[in-house]
């Protein structure tokens, strides 16, 4: 039997972040990875250069049953305070540039590494292999008990014991890179509560009827301003083969449900019933593609104007077909069949419920020394480096009590 003072199951941006920050108090701590690689998702995350924080972080950049419970933790570990790390460890960074002229709030704020995604993970394992915490890669653990005060887990590497324990396995996107159901399973064997999770920041999918009118279009790129159920991003959108993606789309499948409405302005600068009928007063002989084509995509124009002939002359259009035109392009209301689920997900939505967890130490109130760190919480960051900053900052805060 191997005994450690902490266990921590899951080397990725939290379960790293953890483990390195209790070897700096001094623990024994051993980190268990059923891969045989740490930090895959951040290896591969911002395209390679890691969107590793947002500066404008907020607890309302979150979704969660139990909103409060992300605040506490995002105010004691901050983006300035990962940014310090980086800057210990000499690691060049950049925020992305954010267009003014759009309002595109949702993009402010996004830092990457100017190098890759590799200098964080070395930053993680650096500050790891220095602490002395011991890594078990490519180690599955086929069980987990609870006697009086110490945890025995039950591995291929034999049965390794520990005071407390920490459960940052994260969430269920991305399967073949490591994900799993086990944070969820191991919660449920002791009792905790789970709140159903499901495929969130994911492109959404049509219906034949929608796709054979839409899939023409895979591929054209357009700034948009999506909304459902209350929620709103002005962001990129991407038309795909399979539906649609981009930032925008990412962002409102975190709020979108089977059978709800998303509605999409196309062209979101203006009000385009008034821009039309200016169009008409002031240049009658123009035709309805040339002026569209000033507003959008010219290659969308045949989605828009379906059975208007593109060639008209906006002289002979009716206030009725231009109201038509205009509601198309500025509340495009469409029901999505589905998503693209796991297999392309950032993030999954749901998880343990933070209802059972301490919000300052991440331990269980019911089973005393079982802590839940990152994804693996019902906590769900909004695109932009809000993921990462729960990682870190819930990884951090909980090492302070271990
Ligand atoms: P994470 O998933 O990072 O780590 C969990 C670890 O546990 C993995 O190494 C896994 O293999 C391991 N594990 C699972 N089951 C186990 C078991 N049974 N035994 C042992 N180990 C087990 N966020 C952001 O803020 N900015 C960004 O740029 C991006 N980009 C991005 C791109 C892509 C493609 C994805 C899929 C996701 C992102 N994200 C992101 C989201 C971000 O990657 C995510 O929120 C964090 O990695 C979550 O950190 P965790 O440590 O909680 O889980």
């Amino acid at each position: 039997m191997t005994n450690f003072d902490t266990v921590i199951i899951g080397a990725g941006a939290a379960g790293l972040m953890c483990a390195w920050q209790t070897g700096l108090r001094g623990r024994s701590v051993c980190i268990i990875e059923h891969t045989q690689k740490i930090a895959e998702k951040i290896r591969i995350s911002g395209g390679g250069r890691c969107n590793f924080t947002n500066m404008y972080c907020s607890p309302d950049n979150f979704l969660s049953q139990n909103p409060h419970f992300c605040k506490s933790a995002l105010a004691r570990f901050t983006p300035y305070d990962f940014i310090d790390m980086m800057d210990a460890h000499g690691i060049d960074y950049h925020e992305k540039p954010y267009e003014e002229k759009t309002g595109n709030e949702n993009a402010r704020g996004q830092m990457f590494c100017d190098h890759s995604a590799g200098d964080i993970i070395d930053m993680l394992r650096k500050g790891c292999e220095d602490t002395g915490v011991t890594f078990y890669l490519g180690t599955k653990v086929y069980d987990v008990a609870k006697n009086s005060d110490v945890f025995d887990l039950e591995t291929d590497r034999g049965t390794i014991s520990c005071d407390k324990l920490v459960i940052a396995s994260g969430g269920l996107s991305i399967p073949k890179i490591g994900a799993s159901n086990f944070g969820y399973e191991l919660a449920k064997s002791f009792g905790l509560n789970i709140i159903t999770p499901r495929a969130a920041l994911v492109p959404l999918t049509f219906e034949q009827n929608l796709l054979s009118q839409t899939k023409e279009f895979s591929g054209i790129s357009m700034d948009a301003y999506v909304t459902c159920a209350g929620a709103s991003f002005r962001e990129g959108l991407l038309f795909t083969h399979r539906g649609l993606s981009g930032p925008s789309i990412l962002q409102i499948s975190s709020y979108w449900n089977e059978g709800k409405d998303i509605t999409i302005n196309m062209a979101p600068e203006k009000d385009i019933f008034t821009h039309l009928q200016h169009a008409r007063d002031t240049r009658p002989k123009q035709m309805i593609r040339t002026i569209l084509s000033e507003i959008m995509p010219a290659r969308l124009i045949p989605l828009i104007l379906d059975n208007i002939k593109d060639d008209t002359r906006i002289a002979d259009m009716s206030n009725v077909s231009l109201q038509t035109i205009a509601t198309l392009i500025n509340t495009w209301a469409i029901t999505p069949k589905g998503t693209e689920g796991y297999r392309t997900a950032e993030v999954t939505l749901g998880g343990v419920d933070t209802k059972g967890i301490s919000s300052k130490t991440f331990e269980s109130h019911k089973v005393k020394g079982l802590h839940f760190i990152g994804e693996t919480l019902d906590v769900t960051g909004h695109l932009g480096g809000h993921n990462f900053q729960w990682a870190w900052a819930s990884g951090w805060c909980c090492a302070q009590n271990l």
